[in-house]
């Protein structure tokens, strides 16, 4: 059986609901590309109804990726690695390519590489996002060519405090800046000619986790200068502060100023580096974020990079690097807390939601739900998967195997989901030690959701929590009476809504189903033993399209 599910509209300003507006959603596509290039249109974002989408082909696409690790971008390693980007379920293969093998020799490119790549991607029907290891590597220049290390009066690297050299090339100097930009222009007019008709590749990642570890700052002669002249009067407005003009950066941001002065002229370097690959052939670009709200020592320069887009500069970045289409930051963090405050920090009006890298354990893999149920998110990606061979991510309880259920469970939905996310009717819940059983609150039902063994005891029925901790459900309210309930490892109830009228709630029916093509399929309806008990999601996964009756 297939049938189309028709999703609750928009709110209404009111806040309340519009059912009555609800009209049939026919699914645009599957997650999953089945065919290249039916589009003239190159793949890039819009915005919907106050929400960001990415178009592929014309289509709404959710990027579920996988990268692969740091110097695996080459012809061998990627040939090993295709097994389990398939077992991985994912849509979108995430590789990098390096300005010492682009640019070997000064003016001398070669795009082998990236033939290899986009050939390798089209064969594995995935799409593609290059991460263009340029003057950035994790706030160091190790991907940058010989030439240039090997030239420090040419290509001036950081000095810290000491004048010793540090190992990041110098945000400040345009000759560091203006080599980064031909290569990277050099590699995006090969891009175009390669793929501006097909669309594999979907998306740029400009540098990686850019900003200087060493120092806090640059301190040569032209950085202090700099550092002790004013502050841009764009910058002290788009951070709303309220400074004299002429107020130098200390003045401006106290002991933030080494962080925010790095910053400023790493955002400059990097949206100039943007805009010569946009010149020749504009794709989505996105920066990845070394995030400093992530736990440790806290020193910008030394325990995390000095000069990324933290997420209290944002507004700067926003203001100074305008062709940096998301700045997306890379969440390692297996606790909830810190993941949500990082997914609510980097999701703004202004900027996209986008987590280009995480860790592949069972907490990465219940984290992402909250990033599947997110306001504006565009899609999320899975760091070092062909560290894992495709037996063991197949195996039970195997590395990375959670995220290959998210990712088979999530993707062929994913754009109804999202429908239901814009729409303000999309939550999720995720187990966590010590709470295994929250509740979800929509206009006319509470849903909880009950994870692990579900015994009595005063008060009720409750879930006594999962082994592994491993439950995560996603419930989204398709209509005032009927929801769609997704996930793993829980157990699901319905209940009038408190301080509703009706005291009971009775399950109509329970198609238990998948998504194929954006349609939705019923593969049998559930009743008995197997609803009796409340809704249960076994451990690989499950969807079910339940309608309900309040009385
Ligand atoms: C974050 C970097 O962006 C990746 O390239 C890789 O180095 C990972 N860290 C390793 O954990």
């Amino acid at each position: 059986m297939s049938r189309s599910i028709t999703p609750v509209r928009n709110r209404s300003c009111s806040g309340a609901p519009r059912f009555a507006l609800a009209v049939v959603f026919l699914l645009a596509a599957c997650a999953a590309p089945s065919v290249f290039g039916q589009s003239q249109e190159i793949p890039h974002l819009d915005q919907k109804d106050g929400h960001y989408r990415l178009l592929v082909d014309g289509k709404p696409f959710f990027v579920l990726g996988a990268q692969v690790h740091n110097s695996s971008g080459y012809t061998k390693a990627l040939d090993a690695a295709w097994p389990v980007l398939h077992a991985v379920h994912c849509n979108t293969v995430m590789v990098p390519v390096y300005w010492e093998a682009i640019e070997p020799k000064q003016g001398t490119f070669d795009v082998s590489t990236v033939d290899a790549a986009v050939k390798g991607a089209r064969e594995a029907r995935l799409h593609l996002a290059f991460l263009w290891f340029g003057t950035w590597k994790n706030g160091a220049m190790t991907y940058v060519p010989s030439w240039v290390k090997n030239d420090p009066a040419t290509y001036p690297p950081v000095l810290d405090e000491a004048h010793q050299q540090v190992e990041a090339l110098s945000p400040i100097s345009d000759s560091n800046r203006l080599a980064d930009r031909t290569a990277f222009a050099a590699f995006m007019r090969h891009l175009k000619q390669l793929d501006g008709d097909t669309h594999t590749v979907i998306l740029i990642q400009v540098e990686n986790e850019a900003g200087v570890l060493g120092t806090d700052r640059d301190y040569s002669a032209q950085a202090n200068s700099s550092f002790n002249g004013p502050v841009p009067s764009d910058v002290v407005a788009s951070l709303g502060k309220a400074a004299p003009n002429g107020s130098t950066w200390t003045q401006v941001f106290a002991e933030r100023a080494p962080e925010a002065f790095m910053s400023y002229w790493t955002a400059r370097y990097m949206d100039s580096v943007a805009e010569a690959g946009k010149s020749v052939y504009p794709l989505p670009m996105y920066i990845n974020v070394w995030p400093r709200e992530q736990p440790g020592l806290l020193r910008p320069g030394y325990s995390s990079p000095s000069g990324g887009a933290v997420a209290y500069l944002l507004p700067m970045w926003k203001r100074v690097a305008p062709h940096i289409d998301i700045i997306a930051p890379d969440i390692y963090d297996e606790n909830e807390d810190l993941y949500r405050n990082l997914l609510t920090l980097y999701n703004r009006p202004d900027n996209p939601l986008m987590v280009p890298e995480t860790g592949g354990s069972v907490n990465h893999a219940k984290n992402m739900f909250l990033t599947f149920a997110a306001n504006n998110a565009l899609g999320i990606s899975m760091f070092g998967i062909d560290g894992i061979s495709a037996d063991d991510l197949n195996k039970p309880n195997g590395p990375a195997s959670e995220i290959a259920f998210d990712y088979a469970l999530f993707g062929p939905g994913a754009n109804f989901w999202r429908s239901l996310s814009d729409s303000g009717h999309m939550q999720a819940a995720i187990e966590e030690e010590g709470l295994a059983n929250p509740a979800l609150t929509f206009d006319d039902f509470d849903v909880a959701v009950r994870f692990g063994p579900v015994t009595n005891n005063y008060g009720g029925a409750r879930g006594r929590g999962n082994p592994r901790r491993n439950g995560r459900v996603l419930v989204g309210q398709i209509a005032p009476n009927e929801f769609l309930i997704s996930g793993m490892s829980a157990n699901v109830i319905l209940a009038p809504r408190l301080g509703s009228a009706a005291k009971k709630a009775m399950v109509v029916s329970v198609e238990q189903g998948h998504f194929e093509a954006g349609e939705w399929h019923v593969d049998r309806l559930l009743n008995g033993d197997e609803t009796a008990f409340g809704l249960t999601l076994p451990e690989h996964g499950d969807t079910l399209r339940v309608k309900v009756r309040a009385y």
